[in-house]
């Protein structure tokens, strides 16, 4: 049981991890100020870990944790949100036993080594979101969608979307093409030689196309990017000891490797055919998120990422499970210039100085070349060593300026999603949900995304804490 001495000792984000969050059927939101914009019509959904602990045993990382999704809804009589965990096989299994069962990313299944054997992973449902025009996909990379109904985010059940065959998985970091509404989408099987299956499908998630390529080992691959006519994977020198992971003798997290001599290697599909264009290598670095890509005039391909020098962001992801962290772990956002035809890097410039994470430009942007990149980051100040990212901004690269939303001291919030008004195009609105340390209650934010560094355009009160989450998207009407 926590006592109170140590609720006030405890890093004030941390307290959002501490229990598992509460379950809430479809509430009005009552608003704390200003009020909502006219033209916000549809629908925020977000996805992360809901709990970090089952039968008083805690999980082993951050990216363990059950998934809970968030829907806020808005309609002309205001906004009204839900909150309901992913009901995944595990998950229900789990509860019913009020116990963990199955291993994940960052922790072993309870229990001897023999009960350990092979054990497969509790899809954990917990890492982003993808709105189709009939039921909301929560993805996570190492298994299959489960499909949620769009309203009550009640789970409807696992999803092959036409073509996940047994195996196959689908990863949370899909691209869509606004202008001709496909979906790209790849997924990982682990093997001494691992397979990367690439998806396409239509606007409504149907995959019409796939393809299968080798990539060298298992690496950790979490996002990539569509830049153009192409698809581009840069794969970092991380790479798993299978035999310790498949067998129980060790998490897939710890049996991880950072390998820099292995370099970065670059992976280049052409988005008709999903073929492979070209493949490269670059110096070794580590990203978990491409911000965007595009190609210029002269044929390169321009690729912007949040880069680390190496894989420490995993071991602070991982203490962040513990309300406690410890690692520093710096992210810049980096500009990677390469020739699609060869894979060869020709150029990485730092853009930003300041740490860099879930960077995003407007959903009709993904692809091209985009003025603004929304993204999360640290007040200027913030120990990051001991900090979760507690700042929203906005990277204008015809300006060359950074625009920081000021949240406050204590209050922390989530990727920042980018809403177009439903009556005036030209009005861009930012909306977070925001975690406040100081009275523990979390809160949804509506910015002007022309003004971010002025006070929030409203602010919408939730009825129990939202834990940090992951990404999530927004669903107009
Ligand atoms: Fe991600």
């Amino acid at each position: 049981m926590t006592t109170i001495s140590q609720v006030s000792t405890r890093n004030a984000w941390a307290n959002a991890l501490a229990q598992p969050a509460q379950e809430f059927p479809l509430t009005p939101l009552p608003v704390i100020s200003g009020k909502i914009p006219t033209g916000i019509r549809g629908t925020l959904y977000r996805n992360g870990p809901g709990r970090l602990e089952r039968g008083g045993s805690r999980m082993g990382h951050w990216f363990d944790g059950d998934g809970a999704v968030l829907g806020v809804h808005f309609t002309s009589t205001g906004a009204a949100s839900v909150y309901r965990y992913v009901q995944s096989a595990g998950y229900k299994e789990e509860s019913l036993e009020n116990r963990l069962i199955y291993p994940n990313y960052g922790m072993v299944a309870p229990g001897s080594i023999w009960d350990r054997l092979f054990k497969g992973l509790k899809n954990a449902a917990n890492t982003s979101v993808l709105a189709l025009p009939d039921k909301l996909l929560a993805l996570w990379e190492g298994g299959k969608p489960h499909a949620l109904n769009l309203q009550t985010l009640e789970t409807l059940g696992e999803e092959d979307l036409g073509g996940l065959t047994t195996g196959l998985t689908y990863s949370a970091h899909y691209k869509r093409d606004a202008a001709t509404g496909e979906i790209f989408n790849f997924g990982v099987t682990p093997s001494l030689n691992s397979t990367l299956h690439i998806y396409k499908s239509t606007a409504s998630g149907q995959i019409v196309q796939k393809a299968a390529h080798t990539i060298d080992g298992v690496p950790v691959l979490h996002d990539f990017v569509l830049a153009g006519q192409y698809l581009i994977f840069f794969i970092s020198p991380v790479r798993l000891n299978l035999l310790p992971a498949i067998t129980g003798f060790s998490c897939f997290s710890d049996a991880l490797e950072w390998q820099p001599s292995k370099g970065t290697q670059i992976l280049v599909i052409d988005r008709q055919s999903l073929e492979v264009v070209s493949r490269g290598e670059a110096e070794p670095w580590y990203q978990w998120h491409f911000a965007n890509g595009y190609v210029d005039a002269s044929g390169t391909a321009i690729v912007d990422i949040a880069r680390y020098e190496d894989f420490q962001t995993n071991q602070y992801l991982k203490e962040v499970a513990t309300g406690e962290t410890h690692t520093v772990a710096k992210s810049h956002l980096s500009r990677v210039s390469l020739n699609p035809q060869t894979g060869k890097v020709t150029k990485i410039e730092k853009v930003l100085d300041s740490h860099c994470e879930f960077p995003t430009v407007p959903p009709e942007n993904v692809g091209k070349v985009s003025r603004y990149t929304y993204l999360s980051t640290f007040r200027p100040g913030t120990d990051i060593s001991k900090e979760v990212l507690n700042a929203l901004a906005r990277y204008d690269r015809d300006t060359d300026t950074l625009t920081i939303a000021s949240v406050g001291e204590n209050c922390y919030p989530s990727e920042p999603i980018y809403i177009q008004d439903s009556e005036n195009k030209d009005k861009v609105w930012v909306i977070t949900v925001v975690y406040d340390g100081k009275f523990n209650t979390s809160e949804v934010w509506i910015y002007d995304a022309d003004k971010l560094d002025a006070e929030p355009v409203c602010k919408l009160e939730l009825p129990h804490v939202i834990p940090h989450s992951f990404h999530g998207t927004w669903k107009p009407n």
